[in-house]
């Protein structure tokens, strides 16, 4: 250790047993700087995904039911692990596997016809869907009857007769209709919408090859693959009256694999539905798949609202429409409150109200429980996406003022400050940050790292003149200040969130 030397090591030390390598600070910051501004808004993209394709399977809402806060973190997630695998060159395939199959559609149907009319459910969309279905069961209740009528509209589906499938798609694009302003203001697409619907004509096959390779076993007159072997009850593959199941749909989607020929196929849902995944992956590894193994199930926690559990029985619901609305009129709220001659005043408020929403859902661990809380998700002083974006604002500020001055070349021995590397240390992990979010399925960690970026820009900030001082330092301040910038606009990028440069 004596005479070891390195230009990127200051020093090197024993101290109890362990040696302490400290860094040159002067070439650290040259090195990372250099790294980040020649990126630009690319630093961490990779290209180590190029030939990959990863399909997943998100937000995957139900048909004729509103769109409610329990599917933001499918959406959120699914959308961010997106945004990652693209921006670490794997190709992806957004699937919407919607929940457009069962005999709550032949009901729906009936109901329609007994007390619907066609304006009023072009007009009030999926709300009057639900208040025709509420009113299905109550009047069920008094006359069973209806249940069967019910169900012969049900299977008028499954065979294709041409009027229930013109309503039941008409059904279809009414809530997607409703669903796609919300995803338009989260900025979510797709690239598949096929659901379970979709899967009607595939099912067939599967069951085919199930029987082949005796994995069926007929039990109280249904279909299942028996798993006591592995210690989960029965996959149940056909009811005793032969209808399919979900479970059924979900191996068909065997097509996925047949059609995109995935790395890896990612199902963002609920961790509720932890035993169904598990049973489906097994089939399917039964049935001589190799590639079940590249199927995950990326579950996550429940969310509540104001420290509320959400439950639709006990008519306690937040729908995400509306939610989103409140969001961008408390954003304005407080604009109007702090920065009163702000342009775009209204935009900028849709981006801090998403913002603060979005972030609520990424900010921790996946499988924890979330809590929605306006007074968190809006606190520009805490952790939350206003702040982040707050910082990101004050960068730009810093850049346009920067922009009027003429500075010399960046002296990087103004950078070797605590502030400085505690900053410089953050932002050179940061790729790595982006690897280990995506080999975990965990957009958290980006959201911790932006974060963990804006508490230690504002520091230095706090702590340092960046445009007074000497010439020198000043430029290497703005090319620290442009770095953090880039950083944190790409990083809110990746967690779904939109980057201002005033607010
Ligand atoms: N529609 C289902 C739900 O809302 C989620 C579907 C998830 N995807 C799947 N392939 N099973 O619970």
């Amino acid at each position: 250790v004596e005479k070891w030397s390195h230009e990127d090591v200051a020093r090197a030390e024993a101290v109890n047993g362990y040696v302490n390598f400290f860094l040159n600070r002067v070439n650290f910051a040259a090195e990372t700087l250099e790294s980040v501004l020649k990126a630009g808004e690319n630093y961490g993209s990779s290209d180590m995904g190029n030939g990959k394709t990863i399909c997943l399977d998100y937000s995957s809402i139900n048909i004729a039911k509103r769109f409610h806060i329990g599917h933001l973190s499918t959406t959120m997630i699914g959308h961010s692990l997106r945004r990652i695998y693209d921006f670490l060159g794997y190709k992806t395939v957004g699937i919407n596997h919607l929940g457009d199959w069962g005999t709550q559609f032949g009901k729906m149907i009936c109901a329609y016809k007994l007390w619907g009319n066609e304006e009023e459910v072009e007009k009030g969309g999926v709300n009057e869907l639900v208040r025709l279905y509420v009113k299905f069961h109550e009047e069920a209740e008094k006359d069973p009857a209806l249940d069967d009528q019910g169900r012969a509209w049900f299977k008028k589906i499954e065979d294709g007769d041409e009027e229930a499938l013109r309503i039941f798609n008409w059904f279809k694009a009414l809530t997607l209709r409703d669903t796609e302003r919300v995803y338009k203001l989260l900025g979510v697409t797709f690239d598949s919408y096929a659901g379970e619907s979709f899967y009607n004509d595939k099912m067939d096959r599967v069951i085919n090859e199930l029987k082949e390779k005796n994995l069926l076993t007929i039990s109280e007159g249904a279909s299942i693959v028996d798993l006591s072997e592995d210690n989960m009850s029965p996959c149940i593959i056909l009811r005793s009256d032969g209808a399919t199941l979900y479970a059924t749909r979900d191996l068909a989607a065997i097509y996925r694999h047949d059609t995109y020929h995935f790395d890896k196929c990612l199902y963002v849902v609920a961790y509720q539905q932890d035993l169904h995944f598990r049973q489906i992956f097994r089939v399917l590894e039964k049935m001589g798949y190799e590639w079940a193994k590249d199927c995950v199930h990326v579950a996550f926690g429940m969310i509540s609202y104001e420290g509320q559990a959400l439950s639709t029985r006990k008519g306690h619901v937040v729908y995400l429409e509306d939610l989103l609305e409140q969001a961008q009129k408390k954003a304005l709220d407080i604009i109007n409150e702090k920065s009163p001659n702000l342009p775009n005043k209204e935009d900028v408020a849709r981006q801090v109200g998403i913002g603060a929403v979005v972030y609520t859902d990424l900010s921790n661990n996946r499988i924890k429980d979330v809590d929605f809380c306006w007074d968190r998700a809006l606190n520009f002083d805490g952790e939350s996406g206003p702040y982040v974006q707050y910082t990101h604002t004050r960068c730009c500020s810093v850049l346009r003022k920067a922009a009027e001055m003429s500075l010399p070349e960046a002296d990087m021995n103004a950078l070797t400050d605590d502030e400085a590397q505690a900053l410089l240390r953050l932002l050179g992990r940061f790729p790595d940050v982006i690897k280990e979010a995506a080999e975990k399925y965990e957009p958290s960690m980006i959201t911790r790292a932006v974060t963990d970026i804006a508490q230690a820009y504002n520091k230095f900030y706090y702590e340092h003149r960046i445009l007074d001082g000497e010439p020198a330092t000043a430029a290497a301040r703005v090319a620290l200040t442009k770095a953090t910038k880039d950083v944190i606009k790409t990083g809110l990028w990746l967690i779904g969130i939109e980057a201002p440069e005033r607010m």
